[in-house]
């Protein structure tokens, strides 16, 4: 089965064609992030427009990609919740024109339920009950997967997610957009152990980011002995390069640290077979490393290709495909809705 899939849940437009939920017979993705990069964050309404210039351009380039036209497409399937309002709009307006023209079975997916389907891709086969680490830019979620396209939710982020955590230090550090890979880098050349940053107390499988990275600006200010009131622009003016990379490299690090230490619980109070990573964050070559070096003696231990860490149009497709294996039926394309907010069912 070939299934079209389409994502413009945030700042990346993107088309693949997938054959049986593993065969990547195209993945296009163009990515915003030079235009949002000058405003050091994603503008939704210019998100939203350059989802309408790249869309047509994206699909055509995944079909020629693929040497297939519409007419060899079982399937179509689109995010269609949660993300910004006008990026999903351009996405499933799109998605709905091609599945209602030419009347192809149509599947709007949950964006989190495809950034989890990305370790599906390349023809793994995790084994169920596994342990999901959903970590990007809006949500950082720990999900117990009973089978598949059944979904338990039994942590989150009280807050902040982690890769807005990663994004909101970057900004305080002087770090350009996306603030993960850049701190990722930095921290490369940096001391993890000099900087002491407290780990957020929160009860059960909960997550609460936003002390994190309240921490590191109160730690900044204190390295730099200037009272809490100071705003970062001013912080940024004086933080040396040694002092950014050891504070990039001290902050990865406990980021790092709380995720794995939730997860490790999660392992008791769920046993699973399989952990898995999904969303941007899983991207994190030190989350990687950590999360081998913890739980491949006990777990077997997965994480999407890089590119398939970040938003993309194959794990769509994907996550599409688990859908229908699991009888769930096509949606009428002319009812669709969007949500900019949504759980995961
Ligand atoms: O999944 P994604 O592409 O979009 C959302 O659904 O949010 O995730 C984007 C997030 C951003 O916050 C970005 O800073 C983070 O993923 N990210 C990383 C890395 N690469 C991307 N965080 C840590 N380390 C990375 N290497
Ligand atoms: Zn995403």
């Amino acid at each position: 089965m070939k299934i079209l899939g389409i994502e413009s849940s945030c700042d990346e437009t993107a088309a693949a064609i997938v054959e049986d939920g593993a065969n990547i017979l195209s993945n296009v993705v163009v990515s915003q992030i030079d235009i949002h990069a000058e405003y050091g964050g994603v503008i939704p309404e210019i998100a939203a427009r350059s989802h309408i210039e790249a869309i047509n351009p994206v699909l055509n380039k995944a079909f020629k990609d693929a040497n297939l036209t519409i007419d060899d497409i079982d399937t179509i399937a689109v995010t269609h919740t949660p993300g910004l309002v006008g990026s999903l709009l351009a996405g499933t307006l799109a998605a709905r024109t091609l599945a209602i023209l030419h009347d192809k079975p149509f599947y709007p997916t949950h964006h989190l339920k495809s950034h989890i389907y990305a370790n599906w891709l390349s023809g793994y086969q995790p084994e169920f009950p596994l342990l999901a680490a959903v970590i990007s830019g809006g949500h950082t979620q720990i999900i117990y997967m009973e089978r598949h396209d059944h979904f338990e939710i039994i942590g989150t982020t009280r807050d902040d997610a982690i890769g807005e955590c990663f994004d909101k230090v970057a900004k305080i550090l002087d770090l350009p957009y996306p603030g993960g890979p850049a701190i990722a880098n930095a921290a490369q050349s940096g001391n993890a152990k000099r900087y002491h940053l407290p780990i957020p107390k929160v009860d059960g499988l909960d997550f609460s980011f936003s002390g994190l990275k309240t921490a590191v600006l109160r730690t900044v200010q204190k390295e730099l002995n200037l009272p809490i009131t100071t705003p970062s622009y001013e912080l940024q003016k004086l933080i040396s390069q040694q002092q950014i990379t050891d504070f990039a490299a001290s902050f990865q690090a406990t980021a790092v640290d709380i995720l794995v230490k939730k997860l490790k619980t999660a392992s008791e109070t769920h046993p699973a077979k399989s952990i898995l990573l999904a969303g941007g964050v899983s991207a994190n070559q030190l989350l990687r490393n950590e999360i081998t070096k913890n739980f491949s003696k006990t777990h077997q231990v997965f994480f999407p290709e890089p590119k398939f860490s970040t938003d993309n149009g194959a794990m769509v497709a994907s996550a599409a495909y688990y859908s229908i294996q699991s009888d769930e039926q096509a949606t009428d394309p002319y009812k669709l809705d969007i949500s900019p907010r949504s759980t995961i069912r």
